[in-house]
C-alpha cells in the first residue's frame, strides 16, 4: 500500500503530526475497495470490505500488513484484552496467520471457535519491502462484544506491530512478542460497504498447504494451520 493513496483523502482533517490516516483504499492487485487505515512510521495498515446489507453479516474481507518481515495485528473489538485478534506474519513468501485472544495483558492464545479465515491470494504477496494479507473472514463478527457489531457505524478498532517476527514463525500458534507500536483509531464502516462484496468474496479460498501427520491430515482447527498460498 502506497500512502499517496490515503493521504489525499485525509490530510486536510489531520494535525501534521499525526502518522495514522485513514481513507478508501483500492489495491491494485486484488481490485478490492476497502476503508483502510495506515500508520507511516511502521507502514502497518489494515483495510476491511462488508456487503451492502450489513443486518445479520457475520462476515468481511480485510487486507493487513506493514513494511519488513515482523507482524501485524488487529484487534477486531479495539482494545487487547477480551478482544478477538488476527495477526499475520510472512515466512518466507508465504503468510502465517493467527486468530488469538487472552485475558490479560501478555502473549495471547490461539483462539478457537466458528469463525474462520480463507486467504485471498490475489492479493497475498511478500515484496521487498512489504507484506500483505487479504482474507475472508468468515463468521468472525461476534455478538460477544469481542468484535466490532455488524451494523456499527464507526467503531473503534486496534492495531498492533512489531518489526520482528514472532519466535517460530512457520507455526501459526508461535508464542508472539510484544508490539513494539499500537494504537486505536475509528473506521468509518459505512464507507467500507459494497455491492461487489459477494463478487470479491470467491476470490477466496486458494491454494492451501495443511499440516500432514503421518499420512493424514491433520484434523486440527482452520484457525490454527500455518497457511501456505502461491500468488
Ligand atoms: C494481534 C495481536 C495484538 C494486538 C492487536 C494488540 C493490541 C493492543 C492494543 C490496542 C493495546 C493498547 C491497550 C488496549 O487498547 O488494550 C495493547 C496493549 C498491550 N499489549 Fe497488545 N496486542 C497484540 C499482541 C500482544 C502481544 C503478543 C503481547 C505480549 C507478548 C502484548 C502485550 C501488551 C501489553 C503488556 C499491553 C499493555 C500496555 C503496554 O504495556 O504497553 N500484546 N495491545
Amino acid at each position: 500500500m502506497k500512502l499517496s493513496t490515503l493521504l489525499p483523502l485525509t490530510l486536510s482533517s489531520l494535525c501534521a503530526a499525526q502518522t495514522q490516516f485513514t481513507g478508501t483504499y483500492t489495491d491494485t492487485k486484488s481490485g478490492i475497495t476497502f476503508q483502510a487505515m495506515q500508520d507511516s512510521t511502521s507502514g502497518y495498515f489494515f483495510g476491511i470490505a462488508l456487503p451492502e446489507t450489513t443486518a445479520g453479516n457475520t462476515d468481511f474481507i480485510a487486507t493487513i500488513g506493514g513494511k519488513g518481515t515482523g507482524w501485524a495485528g488487529v484487534s477486531l473489538g479495539g482494545g487487547m484484552v477480551n478482544k478477538l485478534l488476527i495477526a499475520a506474519w510472512p515466512n518466507g513468501q508465504s503468510i502465517v496467520s493467527t486468530f488469538r485472544k487472552t485475558a490479560q495483558y501478555g502473549p495471547p492464545a490461539v483462539a478457537t471457535g466458528t469463525f474462520s479465515m480463507s486467504p485471498i491470494a490475489n492479493g497475498t504477496y511478500v515484496n521487498g519491502t512489504h507484506f500483505t494479507y487479504t482474507f475472508l473472514c468468515s463468521k468472525c463478527i461476534l455478538a460477544d462484544k469481542t468484535t466490532f457489531a455488524p451494523d456499527a457505524a464507526q467503531p473503534t478498532l486496534g492495531w498492533a506491530f512489531n518489526t520482528a517476527a514472532p519466535s517460530q514463525k512457520a507455526s501459526a500458534s508461535s508464542m508472539m512478542n510484544k508490539h513494539s507500536v499500537e494504537g486505536n483509531y475509528i473506521i468509518d464502516m459505512t464507507k467500507a460497504r459494497s455491492a461487489n462484496f459477494a463478487t470479491w468474496k470467491g476470490y477466496a479460498g486458494g491454494r492451501v498447504q495443511r499440516d500432514v501427520e503421518e499420512g493424514v491430515i491433520a484434523e486440527v482447527a482452520e484457525e490454527v494451520v500455518a497457511r501456505e498460498f502461491w500468488a
